[in-house]
């Protein structure tokens, strides 16, 4: 049996995670390098094309035929999410489908209420003005929002001082689409203006299989019978990480000279960037080990275990933890985190006595 507690630091699996880690991270789920780029070759442009999410999908195809048949722009629509996971694909979406341009900006962008309220005085009637990172616009932005979403109308400021006067000026009906990372951080009164709001989640593996094979057939990458399910297994329900290890897959079938990627390949290839079967990379494992190995099984505060796998707690709160406790390998407790018992299983290591049962 292996000894479940090693004293000192964690030695396995955190050799070189610096601070800057999560941009190189394979697994992370914002864009890294120039992926903003070639994200766009593989955004499907119509509905049907957009993979999986059925319920979202038909109440959006629903509210988009509505207004259509009114003849009128349809609702403001919020697009709520982690990272990664279609919210600006569907706002595109959106404005192909409606068949009028699309205007982009994002919070932070938006410096000053004048910003937005120039954005807003330039939009074409019909025309969809998306948002980004909507939880991060300015105070002042927001409540000039509020007015130009319930009333179509902005009050542009004329002079300064005490001469200075409002004038209020008519804008043309439009429909405001906004993503926001952090539904939470959204004041309520502007929650409230969008007439639509849409929860997108993680993709169960066969959704992100039909995915990868869409993805596959854009980049002219054949693919082999299992092979779609081993890249989908290790995708962390996330479509752009799904797309990016897809694009090493493809990497690996030039540099070998294949006619096509089998499961194979795509284990070998995803292995070499030290990516496992339940998509956990290095520093997730650093993690586990951390928490299995030196306190066996935790609790363990954040800050303890930040600094033993080296890197920030942010990273390891907002980037690592979320997946791990999803996925069940990790637990947040009031007194710190604590491996579950398929952490122990996956790290192949056996518990002292029942220790995991004991920490719950
Ligand atoms: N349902 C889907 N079907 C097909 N491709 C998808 C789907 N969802 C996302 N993608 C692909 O995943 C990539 C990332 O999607 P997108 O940029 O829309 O994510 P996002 O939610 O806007 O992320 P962020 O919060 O970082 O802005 C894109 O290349 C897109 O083509
Ligand atoms: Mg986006």
């Amino acid at each position: 049996m292996n000894e479940p507690y090693i004293s000192g630091t964690v030695t396995e699996g955190n050799e070189n995670i610096g601070a800057n880690e999560e941009s190189l991270r394979m697994v992370s789920s914002q864009p890294v390098g120039n992926e903003p780029v070639s994200d766009e070759e593989l955004r499907p442009h119509v509905l049907d094309g957009f993979i999986g999410q059925p319920r979202l999908k038909a109440q959006l195809q629903l509210f988009l035929d509505a207004a259509r048949k009114r003849e009128v722009p349809p609702d403001h629509i919020l697009l709520a999410g982690p990272p990664g996971l279609g919210k600006t694909t569907l706002a595109m979406i959106v404005a192909n489908e409606l068949g009028v341009p699309i205007r982009i900006t994002s919070g932070p962008a938006i410096q000053h209420a004048g910003d937005l309220a120039s954005i807003l005085s330039s939009l074409d009637a019909g025309e969809v003005l998306f948002v980004d990172e909507v939880h991060r616009l300015p105070r002042a932005a927001e409540e000039l929002l509020y007015i130009a979403m319930e009333d179509f109308r902005v009050d542009v400021m004329v002079g300064k001082g005490p001469g200075a006067s409002s004038i209020p000026l008519t804008l043309p009906r439009f429909t405001m689409i906004g993503a926001t990372t952090r539904e939470g951080m959204l004041p309520s009164p502007l929650r409230a203006r969008f007439g639509f709001t849409a929860h997108l989640d993680f993709y169960p593996v066969d959704e992100l299989e039909k995915l990868v094979e869409r993805s596959a057939t854009v980049l002219g990458l054949a693919l082999e019978e299992g092979a779609a399910h081993q890249l989908a297994l290790r995708s962390r329900g996330t479509p752009r990480i799904a797309n990016r290890l897809l694009r090493r897959v493809r990497d690996w079938v030039i540099v070998h000279d294949l006619p096509s990627a089998g499961p194979d390949d795509v284990k070998e290839a995803l292995a070499l960037y030290q990516i496992d079967a339940e998509g956990l990379d290095r520093l997730d494992i650093a993690v586990l080990n951390a928490i299995v190995r030196n306190f066996n099984g935790g609790p363990v505060g954040l800050n303890t275990l930040s600094a033993m796998v080296g890197e920030e707690s942010e990273t390891v709160e907002t980037v690592c933890e979320p997946y791990l406790v999803r996925e069940g390998f990790l637990v947040r407790t009031p007194k710190g985190r604590v491996a579950t018992q398929k952490a122990w299983d996956h790290l192949g290591i056996r518990p002292k006595d029942d220790v995991v049962n004991k920490l719950f």
